[in-house]
């Protein structure tokens, strides 16, 4: 056991061991058996600096379901933020208010820092592109849940790999599985060295339009596609936006294996031209909704297993070293 368990702010600070012990939690969580009593009298902040429905929603629904309950910050327009207040007061004044607090923020040092001086357990829901240490948990309860184990997997992840923070945070936390990690993404996107430094990791530099011929090739048991994170690309990036587009599509998943799982942190955007497409199949970049169906495409259920993931993640901060929290009792 490494992690300390006063936050949860990166993926280094977990061994095997750590996130053995939350995937059983989750296991625990995700029976439907209730918990009304573990977290009776907490509350639980919410302070996103970036937009967000699944994260800030299921950390709030996992408090609920523990017997907790939660605040949010509200949007600027409304808070005292709209009147020039810093973060950090705002922050200061959240805590003050609770027992933990759940903080997204676009610069990558800031939960950190916010967390040095908030004087409770904070957990990082994302900063900046580095890490989103709560997505990764739930994306490994879901490639065990789905493919029955983490380890001996070849785990493909294709799209933006130099800004998105759900794969910086996946290929770190691998390292402490015997998997294989493949990258598929454009010239210019490649995952940053620092998430890969122990983990077994290819990258294919491609065309995106040949991504169909590349994941055929590579015959991966886990694909987690993500999103171009327009918010974070340079001018020049943005200009060469179409490069870095690409679609999964039910020819896509033709040439998969069978045992194949087909992952997305979401959210996925959808395209500007709707043409001959409805409101339950939009047409959408990254993933065609026309794989929906496909039993291979995991994501809606990989986003649910949000609660219970981060029921187990809240409950282990709240009651750091006090067994007493076990769901086993
Ligand atoms: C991700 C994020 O915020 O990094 N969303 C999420 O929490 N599920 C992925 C993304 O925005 O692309």
């Amino acid at each position: 056991m490494r992690w300390d368990r006063k936050h949860l702010l990166d993926m280094n600070v977990f061994d095997r061991a750590d996130l053995d012990e939350l995937l059983v939690y989750a296991e625990h969580y995700a029976s439907g058996k209730q918990y009304p009593e573990l977290c009776r009298g907490k509350i639980l902040a919410t302070a996103f600096f970036e937009p967000s429905t699944r994260t800030k929603k299921s950390l709030q629904a996992a408090m609920l379901r523990l017997g907790g309950t939660y605040i949010d910050m509200d949007d600027e327009e409304k808070s005292s933020r709209a009147k020039g207040e810093s973060d950090i007061d705002t922050l200061r004044m959240l805590s003050g208010y609770s027992d933990i607090v759940a903080i997204r923020h676009s610069c990558d040092d800031a939960v950190a820092q916010f967390a040095s001086v908030l004087g409770r357990p904070v957990i990082n829901a994302g900063n900046g592109s580095s890490y989103h240490p709560t997505q990764t948990i739930l994306d490994l309860y879901t490639i065990q849940k789905e493919k029955g184990s983490v380890d001996n997997n070849v785990v493909t992840m294709v799209g933006d790999l130099l800004e998105g923070r759900t794969v910086h945070s996946l290929a770190a936390a691998l390292s402490n599985y015997d998997v294989h990690v493949v990258g598929i993404c454009p010239d210019g996107l490649s995952m940053p060295d620092e998430y890969v430094q122990k983990v077994k990791y290819e990258e294919r530099v491609i065309d995106m339009i040949d991504l169909d011929d590349t994941l055929a090739e590579i015959h991966p048991d886990v694909i987690y596609a993500t999103r171009m994170q327009k918010e974070r690309l340079t001018e020049e990036q943005k200009r060469e936006m179409q490069r870095f587009l690409y679609i999964i599509t039910p020819e896509t998943m033709n040439r998969l294996p069978e045992h194949a799982i087909l992952m997305h942190p979401l959210p996925r955007p959808e395209k500007e031209d709707q043409t001959g497409r409805s409101m339950l199949k939009p047409a959408t970049w990254d993933i065609d909704t026309l794989v929906d169906d496909d039993p291979r495409a995991v994501y809606y259920r990989q986003a649910a297993y949000g609660v219970p993931t981060r029921m187990a993640v809240i409950a282990t901060l709240l009651y750091a070293g006090d067994r007493t929290h076990s769901p086993n009792q």
